[in-house]
């Protein structure tokens, strides 16, 4: 498409966008008054008007029903997570019986590790992304540790080429060729926290299994931004978290995907609990562990009806909206951002960098503004715009699908350009 730099040409964007109707089913932050522009949905996704009500359900039956609200009640709770398998399954095209949603991201990838991570002689190392997401590098250096390993000999991160900020395929494919002897894993993200890059998790799935390694993604950043074949792409493991770009609050209740060649295979290790058993028996509290044949058999403790409620509220307006459509409007943003933004560097040549390549990202982009990018957020901020700051020097921003708009990304681009042109000026 040939874009235009006019509010005149955004606001038609938006006009011809059939998603725009959906930005009416969320609470927008407001400052005196005025709807803020809020680019922050790659950290805390905004909240949906109908989740308090999901969530007074769930407090009425409590009320109501006390402990008898897991069975009893319009919803019963023991049966809810059924609800939420079907969306999130096509969000991340799986099949239903892939899907669990339980705990929250650093702890379920500790559990899918017990799992997938499974040494043996001299295959026991771990490929990686450098400077990925902190917990991620925290929680590989501290599992590999509690397996005897020493994280200096079995962790191998792929850096980027000097100069540049992303990893390209190539790279990661030629890493994961150099040390196939070795391989037990490869773990990586979906789309990178900090440079916005998506990765091609379907070459990266297939080059690990050719090595003989298993292969894992956080899609932290990827689950509800772009689009994701994981069972297609036969992708062994995934975790996810909800409170992104999945719009279902702080601390959201966190989601997994095992291919389903696993459910059945108990030559696999993993941390059991009462939640994870066979349904049909489990309140025979008999010993001995057996696990549901599904991904659900790799839960542990019994999960919250609160956070399954405002989970579902967000998954509703996903499957009404659909998948394909969200990660088509999602480019069709950043894009929009991107060819404003290019303009804007080179007119302000050594000011700005933009980080994120235009050919592999979802809905976030990061730029890069030296020496003055402190003020220039400022700047930002005060003209009401909700973007996030990475020390040293780097501005994120994810205009995202539901609710933001082709005016917005026109507007912040003005008001980024304005807030140069006065840091600059000092
Ligand atoms: C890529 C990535 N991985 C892991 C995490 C940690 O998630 P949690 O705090 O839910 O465990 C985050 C949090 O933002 C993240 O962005």
């Amino acid at each position: 498409m040939q874009f235009e730099a006019s509010g005149a040409f955004a606001r038609q964007l938006d006009a011809a966008d059939e998603l725009a109707p959906f930005r009416n089913e969320f609470l927008i932050p407001e400052r005196n008054g005025r709807a803020q522009i809020y680019f922050l949905g790659n950290s805390l996704g905004l909240q949906p008007r109908q989740t308090a009500q999901h969530l007074h359900q769930v407090l009425d039956q409590w009320a109501h029903w006390g402990v008898e609200g897991f069975f009893m009640g319009s919803d019963p709770w023991l049966q809810y997570h059924d609800k939420l398998v079907e969306p999130l399954a096509n969000i991340v095209g799986a099949l239903p019986s892939e899907i669990v949603v339980m705990n929250s991201l650093t702890v379920n990838l500790h559990l899918l590790l017990v799992s997938f991570y499974k040494p043996e002689g001299r295959r026991n190392k771990i490929l990686c992304e450098a400077k990925a997401f902190p917990s991620d590098q925290y929680l590989l250096e501290t599992h590999v540790r509690q397996r005897g390993f020493d994280p200096a000999d079995v962790i191998i991160e792929v850096q980027p080429e000097d100069g540049q900020t992303e990893i390209t395929t190539a790279a990661i494919l030629a890493a994961i060729d150099q040390h196939r002897d070795s391989l037990a894993l490869v773990f990586w993200g979906g789309v990178n926290y900090y440079t916005g890059q998506a990765f091609d998790m379907q070459s990266i799935t297939s080059a690990a299994h050719d090595a003989g390694a298993l292969c894992g993604f956080d899609l932290a950043h990827a689950a509800g931004n772009i689009s994701l074949q994981l069972h297609e792409w036969d992708v062994d493991f995934a975790a996810w978290c909800s409170y992104k770009y999945l719009n279902s609050g702080p601390g959201a209740i966190g989601g997994c995907y095992i291919h389903q060649r696993y459910h059945k295979d108990d030559s696999l290790q993993r941390f059991a609990g009462w939640w994870g058993y066979q349904k049909e028996t489990r309140f025979l509290m008999q010993k001995g562990f057996v696990p549901i044949a599904s991904a659900e058999g790799w839960q542990l403790s019994t999960p919250s009806p609160l956070l399954y409620a405002a989970h579902f509220a967000a998954l509703q307006l996903f499957a009404r909206a659909g998948m394909d459509r969200l990660a088509s409007k999602g480019q069709q943003l950043s894009d929009y951002l991107l060819f404003l933004l290019q303009k804007i560097e080179s007119a302000n040549r050594g000011l700005l960098h933009i980080i994120t390549r235009s050919s592999a990202k979802g809905c976030q982009v990061s730029i890069l503004v030296p020496n003055i990018g402190k003020q220039v957020f400022q700047y930002i901020t005060d003209k009401g715009v909700f973007a996030d700051w990475r020390e040293p020097d780097v501005i994120r921003v994810a205009p995202v699908s539901l609710y933001n708009t082709f005016e917005e990304v026109f507007l912040f681009c003005q008001y980024l350009e304005e807030g140069l042109a006065a840091a600059s000026a000092k």
